[in-house]
């Protein structure tokens, strides 16, 4: 029911409202009689009581709530790159291609043009692991406020066959919008570890490939744009319940994945030698640059043709250097030292680190060779003991914790002694 209550001088409050009609002693929505509310308004044939306003202040501020965030996000690819430069270190010519394909992503969707189709162009992003690929789409979609997930290639295959189909990730993505159909059909899907859907060689296609070519040609459609029926509500436990069609034109695939071999595979191409990417290229003068990839490269590598070809934005990123890496650790938002910092904090700690101990622990992940994400695997390395005897220098009063090189080349709590080497 809709009420407008637009005339003051139809209003009256219970505290005076002798003058009203006698059958309006009561809200006409939870039927709460003006004696037992604070405030009853009354019109002409209907009235309503405070606490129905409130519910219903409520339940407009929701809705607005929820229309916001459609209208906030700028189109500007500027923009965009700027709010990515928060989270991610480096990587600047992905950032910006990545941004020009959003914004066109979200310019098509949004105004759509009367007379012509846009195609849509879905993005791949290629490069080592740990250096930014998934961070750079979830980024994108917290700038878009729109529904994210991410999907496991490997764990996909062709429908009929053991394992999730690849309309499991539509349904993951509806669930990530709570459900709402048509914002899960502006969503964005990443679809990691791409690259192990690469075709097998051809010693290997003996049996049918479930899960290499196979899972390719499964997401062509779904890719492109498809209408997909998926469980609703109930879910795949109850096959009986509702079905919901999910037009996937809109949503926006973003493929990542380090691509192992392919910088072999571009090399060779440089240098002009055909060989596959299991060849050496100790003789040849060029080093592969993955900027330089083309889709006969990918092709080369074992995605089909059709499958590339849905992919009209190629993006490369790079090894991050000893200086990102440090980056990575103190300036993004939510950085690892940070996180830490606030662990301990719990416990009244005060935790520092000296620059050195810093630079080491960017030097020490670099020998990992994964990425950022060795910095994690540094950093708790290296807070682990200090960790373990959080309750010790509690007891103490040590409410400074101060890492220098030492403490990084040799994590060792002031607690350590050799009963807890083990550490
Ligand atoms: N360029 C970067 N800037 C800031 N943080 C980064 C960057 N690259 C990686 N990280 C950090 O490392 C973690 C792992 O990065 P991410 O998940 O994006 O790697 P990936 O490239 O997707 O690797 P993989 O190929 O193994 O999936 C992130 O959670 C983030 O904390
Ligand atoms: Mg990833």
């Amino acid at each position: 029911m809709c009420v407008s209550i637009t005339n003051d001088k139809y209003l009256r409050t219970n505290q005076n409202n002798n003058m009203s009609e006698e059958k309006l002693t009561q809200c006409s929505f939870c039927g709460k009689s003006k004696e037992v509310v604070k405030k009853l308004v009354v019109s002409d044939n209907v009235a309503i009581c405070d606490e129905c306003i409130d519910l219903c202040q409520d339940l407009v501020n929701d809705e607005l709530e929820e229309v916001k965030p459609e209208k906030e996000p700028s189109y500007d690819p500027e923009s965009i790159k700027e709010y990515l430069d928060q989270y991610v270190i480096g990587q600047d010519s992905a950032k910006v291609v990545l941004s020009v394909a959003i914004a066109n992503h979200y310019k098509r969707i949004n105004f759509p043009p009367k007379d012509i189709e846009i195609q849509k162009g879905n993005v791949l992003i290629i490069g080592p692991t740990g250096s930014g690929k998934t961070l750079l789409a979830k980024t994108v979609a917290k700038y878009l406020k729109v529904p994210f997930v991410v999907a496991d290639a490997t764990s996909l295959t062709e429908a009929g066959y053991v394992g999730d189909d690849v309309e499991s990730m539509i349904s993951m993505l509806l669930n990530a919008a709570g459900g709402d159909k048509s914002l899960a059909e502006r969503g964005i899907v990443f679809v990691d570890e791409i690259d192990k859907i690469a075709r097998k060689g051809e010693s290997t296609s003996i049996t049918r490939d479930v899960s290499g070519e196979g899972v390719q040609q499964a997401l062509l459609k779904l890719v492109e744009g498809t209408v997909c029926r998926i469980p609703g509500q109930g879910g795949r436990k109850h096959p009986g319940g509702d079905m919901i069609e999910i037009n996937t034109k809109n949503i926006l695939f973003i493929a990542g994945g380090a691509f192992v071999g392919l910088k072999d595979i571009i090399s060779n191409r440089l240098s002009g030698t055909s060989i596959g990417f299991n060849a050496s290229i100790k003789d040849k003068k060029i080093e592969g640059d993955m900027s330089k990839v083309i889709p006969d490269d990918l092709t080369k590598f074992g995605m089909i043709p059709e499958f590339i070809g849905r992919f009209t934005t190629t993006v490369s990123i790079e090894d991050l250097s000893k200086e990102q890496l440090i980056h990575v650790l103190t300036d993004v938002k939510n950085n690892y030292l940070s996180q830490y910092k606030y662990i301990l904090s719990l416990d009244d700690i005060e935790l520092t680190f000296t620059d050195d101990a810093i630079e080491q622990i960017a030097e020490n992940t670099l020998k990992l060779k994964t990425g950022a994400r060795g910095l994690h695997t540094e950093v708790e390395r290296v807070l682990m003991p200090h960790m373990y005897h959080v309750r010790k220098y509690r007891e103490n009063e040590i409410k400074l914790l101060n890492i220098d090189k030492e403490k990084v080349i040799n994590p060792q709590s002031l607690y350590d002694g050799p009963q807890s080497s083990s550490t």
